[in-house]
């Protein structure tokens, strides 16, 4: 979704990736010339709190945020909001947000195949809104939906585990985002740094790293109402 708002938006970008474990983040930053797309996933209808804390790091002085949450077509609640409230807090001044969806990282049969050509579209089109916002030197805040407080962030309690298939490459303990798994025995997580985020079991070669079935089926079954009827990406100007 951040890939192709961000091509339709400029020709050229530098990405900075909030999932990395560095300690950078405190060394970025940014002015008053630079427009900056901010993009987190909706966990729980919130920001992913390791994703909130990186950001708040960063310093802002001005620069023009553009917002983006990505949500499994459930419902993304009080993110965006969350998400405004973070970046300010951090120096930025906020242009536009958007709201659009992507498959559903844990039950993956929720928006499957999303960001379709009807996505791509949209966001193509937002993309020169708010183009054409910032040509104008327009930096009005739009109005970002969400509560406050907001809603209690719960965790999905559904940590992976490596199967026999693991050949202890090491590559999902790299990429973990929250260092929850062992750098020498992929079979040891930490269960209470796992934030369910499923990045171990996509970018494993080996196909290894699984959940537990029975809470995946559970999980599946808990969403169905909600995830199943299609919903649109959204703009805020
Ligand atoms: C722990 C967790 C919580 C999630 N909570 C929500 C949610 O509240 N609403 C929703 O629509 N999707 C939810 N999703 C789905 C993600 O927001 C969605 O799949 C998003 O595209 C994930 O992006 P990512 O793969 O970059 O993490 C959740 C996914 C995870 C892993
Ligand atoms: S990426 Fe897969 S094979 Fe490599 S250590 Fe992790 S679970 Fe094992
Ligand atoms: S799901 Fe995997 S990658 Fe994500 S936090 Fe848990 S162990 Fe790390």
């Amino acid at each position: 979704m951040a890939t192709i708002l961000s091509r339709a938006l400029a020709e050229e970008t530098v990405t900075v990736d909030l999932t990395a474990r560095t300690d950078e983040y405190k060394t970025l930053t940014l002015t008053k010339e630079d427009v900056v797309l901010i993009a987190v996933p909706s966990y729980s209808g919130r920001v992913p709190a390791i994703a909130a804390t990186r950001l708040s790091q960063i310093q802002g002085h001005g620069a023009r945020a553009i917002l983006v949450c990505v949500y499994g077509n459930r419902a993304y609640e009080d993110t965006l909001v969350e998400l405004r409230d973070t970046v300010l807090q951090a120096g930025f001044t906020v242009v536009a947000a958007v709201a659009a969806i992507a498959e559903h990282s844990i039950v993956r049969r929720y928006a499957a195949g999303r960001p379709d050509t009807t996505d791509e579209k949209e966001l193509q089109s937002f993309a020169r809104q708010i183009c054409r916002k910032i040509d104008r030197a327009d930096c009005r805040e739009p109005n970002i939906p969400g509560h406050r407080p907001y809603r209690k962030a719960a965790s999905a309690g559904l940590v992976p585990k490596a199967t026999k298939a693991c050949v202890q490459c090491g590559l999902c303990a790299r990429e973990c985002p929250t260092g929850a798994i062992d750098s020498h025995d992929a079979f040891r997580v930490d269960p209470k740094r796992c934030i369910s985020c499923m990045r171990c079991i996509t970018l494993c070669p080996h196909g290894a790293r699984r959940i537990n079935r029975l809470l995946l089926w559970m999980a599946g079954r808990m969403l169905k109402k909600a995830c199943s009827e299609r919903k649109s990406c959204e703009i805020f100007l």
